[in-house]
Parts: structure tokens; sequence; C-alpha cells
């Protein structure tokens, strides 16, 4: 035992004399930004006067603390469990005042549920950080972090980081569909609307690229008419709903061709989009594939699918949450997270275009 100590502290001094100590770590240990709504907020909202909130009992039943954390989901989500897999802190949302000091080089959530990529998105909700405050929020954030460690430390920072954003969906749900004859959908026919809405996103993707961005997961929508909420209102026996599955199937190809287009004009890689309409579609044509018993229904809410209202302590709650891809009428279950998370980072060129998380690990840490 005592040799073994031996030998490793010789190799550590070995490692730091050859430079491998500077080599090894900066790789593996990347700061980590999130911006995006609800499938990705981590509690910004417990902060904030709104609706758009997960921050009582059994959101975060099966969170390690089995408390409500402002998660929308059982236990983890998406971000965490890419943390988790690379090894990484979890980060803290932007509005928490324990962000701050050296745990601001973990990186930052800045998301907040109900938002979409239209500033009108979400106004039902109140008081919410619209994407452009989420942006203004991460240039204030390098502000912070430029005063602990400098210009130069700051810039490599967010240069090297990993970024992942999340939206879309609300812009269709919690806009264009939310009311019959809603503002937008008298403005837009979903032809005209769905590229005003990836043209928009254009525009956001772009202030991240000009804020330092290079590494951007750019997720897409899911299958929107598959989720329990939608199966209550809008479907006859369990058959997705046919005009938000229209709008998924426009949005998403023309989202990939706006991410393709803009790494043209940045000359490189920068922005990666992950398919998870096919994730969740997979869920959904075979869910005992993956171990689930049901795609269609909710584990916690009531009414058809469980997927009427909201999610309280007065819904049904199933006992097992790793038996459904659904936790409550919108969000996906830990364990769907986790499976949609192991597609980012091995998946195939189908899940992830042009590369996966894997393979943008071992391509940045051998720059
Ligand atoms: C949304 O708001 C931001 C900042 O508040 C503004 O710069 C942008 O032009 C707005 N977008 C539209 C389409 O009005
Ligand atoms: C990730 O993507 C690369 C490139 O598309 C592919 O070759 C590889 O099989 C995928 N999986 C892993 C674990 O890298």
């Amino acid at each position: 035992m005592a040799k073994l100590v031996n030998i490793s502290y010789v190799c550590v001094i070995f490692w730091l004399i050859l430079g491998f100590g500077d080599f090894v770590t900066p790789a593996e240990s990347k700061a980590f930004f999130v911006f995006g709504d609800s499938l990705v907020d981590n509690g910004n909202n417990n902060y904030l006067a709104t609706t758009a909130r997960a921050d009582a009992p059994p959101y975060g039943i099966d969170y390690p603390t089995h408390r409500p954390t402002g998660r929308f989901s059982n236990g983890l989500n998406i971000p965490d469990i890419i943390s988790e897999n690379m090894g990484w802190e979890p980060t803290l949302p932007y509005l928490s005042p324990e962000l701050r000091g050296q745990r601001l080089l973990v990186g930052a959530n800045f998301a907040s549920a109900g938002v979409g990529v239209l500033n009108d998105t979400g106004i039902q909700f109140v008081n919410i950080i619209r994407i452009y405050q989420q942006l203004n929020y991460f240039e204030q954030y390098q502000r912070r972090v430029r005063e602990l460690v400098g210009e130069e430390e700051t810039q490599r920072l967010v240069q090297e980081s990993l970024v992942l954003i999340t939206l879309g969906g609300n812009d269709f749900v919690n806009n264009y569909y939310l009311v019959p004859y809603s503002a937008r959908s008298r403005q837009y026919s979903l032809e005209k609307y769905v590229p005003y809405v990836v043209s928009e996103y254009k525009k956001v993707l772009k202030r991240l690229y000009d804020l330092g961005a290079r590494r951007v997961i750019v997720t897409g929508t899911g299958p929107l008419g598959c989720v329990p909420a939608e199966l209550a209102q809008h479907s006859r026996d369990g058959q997705c709903a046919e005009e938000l599955q229209k709008a998924a199937s426009l949005y998403n190809p023309q989202l990939v061709q706006m991410l393709n287009q803009l790494n043209n004009d940045v000359g490189t890689d920068v922005f990666v989009a992950a398919n998870t309409n096919q994730m969740h579609m997979d869920f959904i044509s075979s869910p005992q594939n993956f171990g689930f018993v049901t795609s269609k229904e909710a584990c916690c809410g009531q009414g058809p699918y469980n997927g009427m209202g909201l999610c309280t302590a007065l819904s049904n709650l199933c006992p097992n949450r790793d038996l459904y891809v659904f936790w409550d009428p919108f969000h996906p279950s830990e364990r769907a997270n986790r499976i949609i998370v192991q597609q980012i980072l091995t998946g195939s060129n189908t899940y992830m275009h042009p590369m996966n998380l894997s393979a943008i690990m071992a391509l940045d840490s051998r720059a």
C-alpha cells in the first residue's frame, strides 16, 4: 500500500515536471453554461414572481435531497446529468445567492421556465428571464469572473466552455397554440411562423457566439403533439395531436439547416444539433425497449393520460417514476433524461449533428 502511494507520488511529480498537469486538467474541466426553458431550468424561477415554477412537492421526489428544487423533473434534469457524466460539479442557477467566488468558475445556468425564442412567448407567466435577458446575465457573469481571475483567463474559460441551449417548444405550446386564434396565429400561418421563429433564433445564437461561446449544443423540440398534456386536450384514442406534430416536423429540420448555415458563416462547427425529436420518438414508438411501461401517461397529473392541469401534491402519482417517459404533463422523467443524455454523449449522426459530445470532448482535448 505504502509503495503504491509512493509510486503515484512519483508519477505526479513526473507529470508536473513534464507539464502534463497543465495539459490534462483543463480539457477535462470545462465551464458549463445553460440557457433556455423549463426543460433545463434548475431553479432560477424560484427567485421570481411567476406561475411557472416547480418548487413544491412532488417535484424533486427522487432528487438526492428528495425535495423540490425548481427542476421540472422527479429528480435530475438534462444539464445535471451532463455534468454528472463529465465529472463536473453541477451548475447553480444564476440567480442563486450561492453562486459567487470560485463557484462561478464551474459555469452557470441561466434558464427560465416558460421562455421561448420570441419575446412575447410566455407572457402569461409574467416574470420570467427572457432569452435576451439570459444573454445579458451571461455578459454580467463574465464581468464578475473577470474581477476574479482577470481578462485573459475569463476569455479562455468562456471559449473552452460547453454551452447547452434548449428553446422553441414554448413558442408553439405557450404562444402560437396557447389559445385558439392567438395573436401570432392570426398574424402568421404555421408555414410562415416557423421560419420566423428560426430566423429570430439565429439572432440569439449569433449573440451567444459574440459573447464568446464556441461549443454550443442546440436541442430541437420534442414531438410536441405527443406529450400527455396535448394527448389530454387534443387527441382521439391516444394519437399524437396533429397540428403540434406538424409544427415540430416543420421546425426541427429548419433549425438544423439554420445551424449548418451559422457554422458555415463562422467557418467551424460551433453549433451542434441534438435531435431530441428522434430521441423522444424512439421512446414513443417502443417504450418497452427502454424499460418504460408507457410513453403516453404522465407519472404525476390528473385526468386523461394524467395530462390535465399541473402536477401538485393532490395529483395522481405513480409509485415508480423510472417506468414513465413523462414525469408531468410536459416534462420527461429523470430516467428518460438519462437516456437522452446518453444519446447526446455517444449518439450517431442521426441524433447528434455534426458530432456527439464524446467527439467534441476528444477534439477539444487535442486542441
Ligand atoms: C426582443 O427583445 C430584445 C431585447 O429586449 C430586442 O433586442 C429584440 O429586438 C426583440 N426581438 C423582437 C423580435 O422584437
Ligand atoms: C460519436 O460520434 C462519432 C463521430 O460521428 C462517431 O464516430 C462515434 O461512434 C460516436 N460515438 C462515440 C462514443 O464517440
